[in-house]
């Protein structure tokens, strides 16, 4: 049976799994339905504006407290916020797709830390991770205190047990879970692999769409909430918490996705790629990359985001007389780059699904040797329809640091220079 789902983006939704364990009037009354109990969940301060206020109360079988004590934990071995301090390089990179696990590998042992910039201390910046895995959690949960998780699949698809209920997401589907969230990541198919953004700074949310308007972009109701789910079961788990940087483990003898009702703004949610409305120009250029934004966490700088994560759906352009791939360019923002499926346009080959590119501050980019020439070629008077790909960018206003591990990794295409070195000299000073 297909999941439910709540419609509409930071709504204040309410939901229970049995009949009236919501209690009403109250969040917190002497005696909550069913013999639950009462948790306030916060993702932001008590005082925050209104309209960024983030909190839900969870009335559930046993509150999160009972657990064993943490210890240090070492099942996340590639996981992990260390981004080095030292100069970076400013070579363009890279990768192609991480190679899926050989040895049973859930997704918290499945994470690879591919780059990132600030911490959860500072409350700022993000942490890039990709992901492969090949089998669920078992006996255990996981909750990050560090960060919102982004959750972008690239092959199999997932199901995201949590506190708040059932989620499942597919390639070019994406999911985010909140700060804190306790869940259980289920594979739905054999294997899983995909990309991974923990989100440091504010929460993500819609961009403002300014003269655009009321629509387009993303839509509100697209984006999906779960319904209230529960499970009473015991037996011996375990709670895995990232926490400061580092992972820890705490015994538990029940699950912790016991809640019957819930109501509130802190949840997680789900939003198909694939329902972008996708603004362009009709008439000549090629606009900046922020009209494909989908979702942005905002800095304390007014319209320089921590991160925005855009997306490069198919789409059709139109322009005339222009040059519709996107330009070279050279950016203040640094740009992490994944692809879904197909192919992005701007590169003829060497960026595959599964693979990921990164362009820092300032380092130029942009099309290939031949996509320049085909492009700078082709007959603008006829549309060019882009159907099959799905690639998308993190972009941050701080520079992305890679991992060593990305560095080392086999993966890295250290030929990836030589896609310009073949862009020729056109100039002519007798040819206007
Ligand atoms: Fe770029």
């Amino acid at each position: 049976m297909p999941l439910q789902y709540q419609s509409g983006f930071g709504n204040a939704c309410a939901t229970e799994a049995l009949p009236g364990a919501l209690p009403q009037g109250r969040n917190s009354p002497q005696q909550c339905p069913y013999g639950l109990y009462a948790e306030q969940l916060s993702g932001s301060a008590f005082t925050a504006p209104r309209a960024e206020n983030r909190r839900s109360w969870l009335y559930r079988i046993r509150p999160g407290v009972v657990h064993k004590p943490f210890a240090p934990f070492d099942g996340a071995p590639h996981w992990h916020g260390d981004f080095g301090h030292g100069p970076v390089t400013p070579n363009q990179l890279r990768w192609s797709p991480l190679p899926l696990p050989d040895a049973p590998t859930d997704f918290v042992a499945g994470v690879h830390t591919w780059g990132g910039n600030g911490s959860a201390d500072e409350q700022a910046g993000v942490a890039i991770h990709l992901y492969a895995a090949n089998q669920s959690m078992q006996g255990r949960f996981f909750y990050n205190a560090d960060a919102e998780m982004l959750i972008v699949p690239q092959q199999g698809r997932l199901r995201l047990a949590t506190e708040l209920g059932l989620i499942e997401v597919e390639p070019c589907e994406i999911a985010v879970i909140p700060r804190g969230v306790r869940l259980r990541v289920e594979l739905l198919d054999p294997q899983a692999r995909g990309y991974l953004l923990e989100n440091f700074g504010a929460p993500l949310r819609l961009p403002e769409l300014g003269p655009i308007g009321s629509n387009c972009l993303a839509n509100a109701r697209d984006f999906l909430a779960p319904v209230a789910w529960y499970e009473d079961v015991e037996g011996d788990f375990e709670l895995i918490a990232k926490f400061t940087g580092g992972f820890w483990r705490a015994p538990l003898t029940h699950s912790p996705l016991d809640v019957v009702a819930w109501h509130g703004t802190h949840a997680p949610y789900k939003y198909d790629l694939r329902r972008f409305n996708t603004i362009g120009s009709i008439s000549y250029d090629h606009p900046d990359p922020s009209i494909f934004t989908v979702l942005t966490s905002p800095s304390d700088t007014p319209g320089t985001a921590n991160m925005d994560f855009a997306i490069f759906p198919p789409r059709i352009l139109a322009m005339e007389d222009t040059f519709r791939p996107p330009w070279f360019h050279r950016n203040v923002a640094s740009e992490f780059m994944g692809l879904v499926q197909g192919v992005y346009d701007a590169k003829a080959e060497g960026f595959a699904p599964g693979g990921a590119s990164l362009h820092n501050c300032m380092s130029g980019h942009g099309p290939d040797a031949d996509t320049f020439e085909k492009a700078s070629v082709a007959d603008t008077s006829k549309p060019h329809y882009i159907r099959d790909t799905m690639a998308f960018m993190f972009e941050t206003r701080r520079v992305i640091r890679p991992s060593a591990q990305a560095l080392a990794s086999p993966q890295l295409q250290g030929d990836y220079y030589q896609c310009w070195q073949g862009l020729k000299k056109h100039f002519n000073p007798e040819r206007a």
